[in-house]
């Protein structure tokens, strides 16, 4: 398999990609540019004082959530949680605002959270291309922001997420965003001209790391800051556009047990490559531990690669490392021969929970 030959020929690469993930990507600053301007459209929930925020959604529905978190942290004085599952947690209550995002709007453990939000009074914004959720949020009144559909979720993050940020602030909670948005779009557009699949592998990084993890198992670690939840996003791309396995971990966490664990089997530590994805905001005890972590794994695996984000705004630095490992993921499906779009056993799983 000639891996440079597949990586210079756009052309056999979108034959393969029925579902268009490329044209998706290549799209990506204009979807958070509309997304933005959805998010500020449309009514809001009547909320008292809003004393947490929870997202509820499952996969491609949930990361934007993670990625609100990790935003806001250092932003706003309430708390955000991320909410997988069929059940809230026992503290949500009339005083939690709670996002209920699906993009199809029929995945049947957000649509559980949805009742249970609602029979518990929260104020409740929805996030969908319709759906049972448009039709439940239109029965109940609820406001719903309801976004393009033809994509796959996740390659949808720009809409599943940038709207709760313009809700946000719309409800007083963030504030500055409209500059901050406007920076990751003109951030993104910058960028993508050396993604593309018609930039060169010399020029183009998420080529690149596709070639180093082809036959490879991946293992992606970022910081507590913003980049743990990116090497989160990069890990799921992986495995659904790729069909590959792909882990992740946390700094300074991982230091305190997985680490440990890189002496045997040797001839399957071989077959790792790690990625460090660092960011000018990381706490400067995790920059050290990134280092010293390089130093002891690089022996054991076959190699290690660090990226570090671009660009000014938190938002635009998550979104640069977000952008590589997408790309990264079309790549290396394109690599194994694979069709990035469908993901076949998402949806046997959700067709035979449907029939029980
Ligand atoms: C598929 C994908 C999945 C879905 C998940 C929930 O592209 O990313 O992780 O996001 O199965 O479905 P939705 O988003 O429709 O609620």
């Amino acid at each position: 398999m000639n891996i440079e030959a597949v990586l210079k020929d756009p052309q056999a690469m979108y034959n393969v990609d029925s579902m268009n993930m490329f044209r998706a990507l290549w799209g990506l600053p204009e979807q958070c540019a509309d997304a933005w301007r959805l998010g500020t459209q449309g009514p809001l929930p009547v909320a008292g004082a809003i004393s947490n925020v929870l997202v509820t959604g499952l996969g491609g529905s949930a990361i934007g959530g993670d990625l609100l978190r990790v935003y806001s942290a250092g932003k706003m004085a309430v708390p955000v949680a991320v909410n997988r599952d069929y059940v809230l947690p026992a503290y949500v209550d009339r005083s939690t605002l709670v996002f209920v995002v699906s993009y199809s709007g029929n995945t049947e453990e957000t649509l559980s959270a949805y009742e249970e939000a609602r029979n518990r009074g929260c104020p409740i914004v929805a996030l969908t291309t319709g759906g049972k959720l448009k039709e439940l949020a239109d029965r109940d009144g609820v406001p719903v922001i309801t976004v393009p559909g033809g994509l796959a979720p996740r390659a949808a993050t720009g809409y599943l997420f940038i709207p709760t940020l313009a809700v946000l602030e719309r409800l007083g909670l963030l504030s500055g965003l409209e500059a901050e948005v406007r920076e990751l779009v003109e951030h993104l557009e910058e960028i993508r001209e050396n993604l593309k699949p018609e930039a060169s592998l010399e020029d183009n990084l998420a080529k690149q790391l596709a070639r180093d993890f082809y036959n490879r198992i991946p293992v992606i670690w970022g910081g507590s800051g913003t980049t743990g939840v990116v090497a989160q996003r990069f890990k799921g791309q992986i495995n659904e556009n790729a069909k590959a396995p792909a882990y992740w971990n946390v700094f300074p966490e991982l230091n305190h047990n997985e680490l440990v664990g890189f002496e045997v089997p040797k001839e399957l530590l071989e077959k790792l490559y790690v990625v460090i994805l660092k960011d000018e905001e990381d706490h400067p005890r995790v920059k050290i531990r990134m280092e010293i972590t390089r130093g002891i794994v690089a022996k054991a695996v076959s190699g290690v690669t660090e990226i570090k984000s671009s660009g000014q705004g938190v938002l635009a630095r998550m979104y640069s490392l977000i952008y590589v490992g997408d790309y990264a993921s079309v790549y290396l499906a394109a690599l194994y021969g694979i069709d990035p779009g469908p993901v076949r056993i998402i949806d046997y799983l959700k067709a035979e929970l449907a029939g029980r």
